[in-house]
This record gives C-alpha cells, sequence and structure tokens, in this order.
C-alpha cells in the first residue's frame, strides 16, 4: 500500500508500506520524527498517531497493552489513536491518512 503522513508541521509525505513492516517501521524507516524508543513493544507511546475513525473502527479493537498507554497520553483520541507499531500492513490500510500525534 501507499500512505499519506502528515507530520507536526502539516507537511504530507507520501511513503511505500512494504511487506514485513508494520506502520511505525514505515514511519521510521522513511525518517519522520517519532522515536519508538521501546522498538514496537507497545510498550513507550511514542509511535503515537491519528487515523481516520472509519480506519480505526476497521482495525478493531487494540489490545489491553496499547489502551492503556494510549489513555495516559495527553492527546488520546479514543477514534482516532493507535500506536503505529501494532498496526500491521493489509491492502485495506492502500491510501490511508496518517497523522504524527503531538509529541509528549
Ligand atoms: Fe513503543 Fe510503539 S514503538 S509503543
Amino acid at each position: 500500500p501507499r500512505i499519506v503522513v502528515i507530520d507536526r508541521d502539516g507537511e504530507h509525505h507520501r511513503l511505500d508500506w512494504e511487506p514485513d513492516q508494520s506502520l511505525m517501521e514505515v514511519l521510521r524507516d522513511n525518517g519522520l520524527p517519532i522515536l519508538a524508543s521501546c522498538g514496537g513493544t507497545a510498550s513507550c507511546a511514542t509511535c503515537h498517531v491519528f487515523l481516520d475513525p472509519r480506519v480505526t473502527a476497521e482495525l478493531g479493537e487494540r489490545c489491553e497493552d496499547e489502551q492503556e498507554l494510549l489513555e495516559e497520553t495527553e492527546s488520546f483520541d479514543t477514534a482516532r489513536s493507535r500506536l503505529s507499531c501494532q498496526v500491521e500492513r493489509s491492502t485495506a490500510l492502500d491510501g490511508i491518512t496518517v497523522t504524527l500525534a503531538p509529541e509528549e
């Protein structure tokens, strides 16, 4: 899939999502400013992104760790927040727009 990422300055980046990458890895490997300090194990929340509410709904329930971490962030938005390291590639995500959450 290809995706559009909006960074914290409002700039748009068109990126390819390669097989075997999580959404966090797409962002990190393309030099976007996410720390991803836990390396993708749902324990740091620095890979927080906002997705379209319809996409979030389609992805289904967050796991317990993800839910708890997100709820602790200031910018948590129940309809739009995801930890990008917990979002796997799928064709259903082709063309989505991903917005980086503010740094905490
Ligand atoms: Fe740490 Fe996603 S990279 S929670």
